[in-house]
């Protein structure tokens, strides 16, 4: 995908730091090799030093010796780490005792990392869940301001008639199950932020349903239709609509004939689903049905970047997602 080249370059520029908390993963670690190589972030990777400088020279990985590595049993930060968890995390019942246990959880010392100023972004989820990669950062990174929920956006790499020459982004695939119609309205204005930053392009949202424009009365329908009004208020610059059929929303003769009036009918390159359970089955069958490539979940809403692999990543799937979480990490430095 071109647009990789674009985010890689773009990445390249400004480098941010990194941080991998699966720092003895062999995809990981090859991939942290790489990124060092080809200079498209710092890397700190998260680890008992001697581990990971042993397979660095078995895998003959010779730039990891330019990466910052940090022991979670042997971490000179830790007190500092264990007081910001105490002032984030006191009142809903963390004590100090649990807390200098969880700093030497890679994926919480990562994030406090983050929320110490020590690193920029982080990419895990090689070896661990999405619960289990998400909790430790929603609990402290929490959400940016305005935003109450974090969700998962998707490039889709599509046919090069459907939305920006064949790019469209996909919301929410990844992360809240059942959104209420203001929690959709901030995902459909999150995505379109991320169209923006990530893909370089002028979202055209639309809000998928099973009815157009009231075809079909049912409260699953109200709610997308009240999830678009709220979004347009959120967010006046964005051009989103709905509710939309899927193919009412890009293909141009059945969006001009279901909804005539719509400036995103039949051109949406956005598209922003009910549920996450619409979303995570959608996007998963366009990628194997019709083979397109699927580059994501890119996290959003987040307080700063924080990115979820698949447990089954390959290692260029790690270094594309920690040049997109460089680039995030770019925008919210600016
Ligand atoms: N955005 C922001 N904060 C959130 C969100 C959200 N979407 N969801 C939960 N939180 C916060 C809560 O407010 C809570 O904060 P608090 O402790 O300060 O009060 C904290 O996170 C923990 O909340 P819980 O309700 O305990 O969260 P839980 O651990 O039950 O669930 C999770 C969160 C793991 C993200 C859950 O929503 C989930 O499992 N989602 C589905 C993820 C998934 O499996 N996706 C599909 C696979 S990914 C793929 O296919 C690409």
């Amino acid at each position: 995908m071109k647009l990789l080249e674009t985010i890689k370059a773009k990445a390249q520029k400004n480098k941010m730091s990194i941080v991998l908390p699966e720092g003895t993963e062999e995809r990981t670690l090859r991939a942290a090799n790489i990124c060092i190589e080809e200079g498209l972030s710092n890397i700190i990777l998260i680890g008992p030093k001697e581990e990971i400088t042993t397979k660095a020279i078995e895998w003959n990985l010779t730039s990891i010796t330019k990466a910052t590595i940090v022991d979670p049993l042997n971490n000179p930060k830790k007190d500092e780490y264990v007081d910001l968890m105490l002032k984030i995390r006191e009142a809903k019942g963390l004590t100090r005792e649990k807390a200098e246990e969880l700093i030497k959880d890679p994926l919480f010392l990562s994030v406090l990392m983050i929320k110490n100023g020590d690193a920029d972004g982080e990419v895990a989820g090689a070896d661990n869940s999405t619960g289990d990669v998400l909790r430790p950062a929603f609990q402290y990174v929490k959400t940016k301001p305005g935003v109450s929920v974090v969700s998962g956006a998707f490039l889709m790499d599509v046919p090069s008639h459907f939305g920006e020459d064949g790019l469209m982004l996909f919301a929410d695939c990844a992360v809240h199950p059942n959104p209420t119609a203001a929690e959709l309205a901030e995902i459909a204005v999150e995505t379109g932020r991320t169209a923006r930053v990530i893909a370089g392009i002028e979202p055209r949202i639309a809000m998928l349903s099973f009815s157009t424009k009231g075809s079909a009365k049912h409260e699953m329908v109200d709610k997308v239709a009240q999830a678009t009004k709220i979004a347009q208020e959120l967010d006046p610059t964005l051009a989103i609509d709905g509710e939309l059929q899927a193919d009412a929303a890009i293909i141009p003769g059945i969006g001009s004939k279901k909804a005539p009036d719509s400036k995103i009918a039949g051109r949406a390159n956005v598209l922003v689903f009910p549920t996450l359970e619409v979303g995570n089955i959608a996007y998963k069958l366009v990628q194997r049905l019709a083979g397109c490539d699927a580059i994501g979940p890119i996290l959003q809403g987040m307080a700063a970047p924080i990115n979820d692999l698949s447990r089954g990543c390959s290692v260029s799937d790690i270094v594309n997602l920690v040049a997109i979480t460089a680039c995030q990490a770019q925008a919210y430095k600016n």
